[in-house]
């Protein structure tokens, strides 16, 4: 691994609380917020896909939605994300960037392929946020072999600020981490 992949010291941290979360699909459910075209907070859950690069990671979302939007306008965004087993809370910085089909179809193709058929079927369904219509289309399920729907995005996050927050040890250990200063460690009060 050459210096520039090299992982920073915050992610084995991540890594170590995600694997005490076991096969417990919360433990990969992270918070997202982001600023609201009317200049209020916004928040809803997400499910954390892969690591794209030591500090960027992969998210899935729908083009069709408003947090799209959002983003588009305003790329910063924080995510929260929670261990209950662990006893541990990061919270995580960083600008976010929404890839389409056409902009990288390869890793929107892996993503879509790697998806369960239940899984893939919210892709299917109308309009999120629209008034609901019992006509739908709802399916429960979409096959391996479907094509990806052109309104699948890759949300892809770049990292710069990463704070944890350990409440095993008293008193409980917060850490805080930047890009800015090569992801130097700081301690500060919890
Ligand atoms: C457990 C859970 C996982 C979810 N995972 C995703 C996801 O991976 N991608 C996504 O776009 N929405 C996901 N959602 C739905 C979002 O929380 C949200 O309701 C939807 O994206 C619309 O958000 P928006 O109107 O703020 O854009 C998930 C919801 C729950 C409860």
């Amino acid at each position: 691994m050459d210096a520039a992949q090299k992982l920073p010291p915050w992610r084995p941290l991540l890594i170590a609380a995600l694997k005490r979360e076991g096969r417990l699909p919360g433990g990969r459910w992270v918070q997202l917020a982001s600023l609201g075209i009317d200049g209020c907070p916004r928040v809803r859950t997400l499910v954390f896909r892969d690591w794209s690069a030591a500090a960027t990671m992969d998210l899935l979302t729908d083009a069709r939605s408003e947090k799209c939007l959002e983003i588009e306008r305003t790329p910063e965004v924080e995510l929260c994300w929670l261990f209950r087993k662990a006893r541990e809370q990061f919270r995580l910085r960083g600008t976010a960037r929404l890839i389409a089909p056409t902009g990288d179809v390869v890793a929107l193709n892996q993503e879509w392929k790697r998806l369960s058929p239940p899984g893939r079927s919210v892709w299917a369904w109308p309009p999120p946020g629209d008034p609901f219509d019992p006509q739908g289309p709802w399916p429960q399920e979409v096959s391996d072999d479907s094509a990806m729907p052109e309104h699948l995005r890759l949300l892809r996050i770049s990292l710069h600020r990463i704070e944890q927050l350990d409440l095993k040890p008293h008193p409980h250990v917060r850490r805080l981490w930047l890009s800015a200063t090569q992801w130097q460690e700081q301690r500060i009060n919890p």
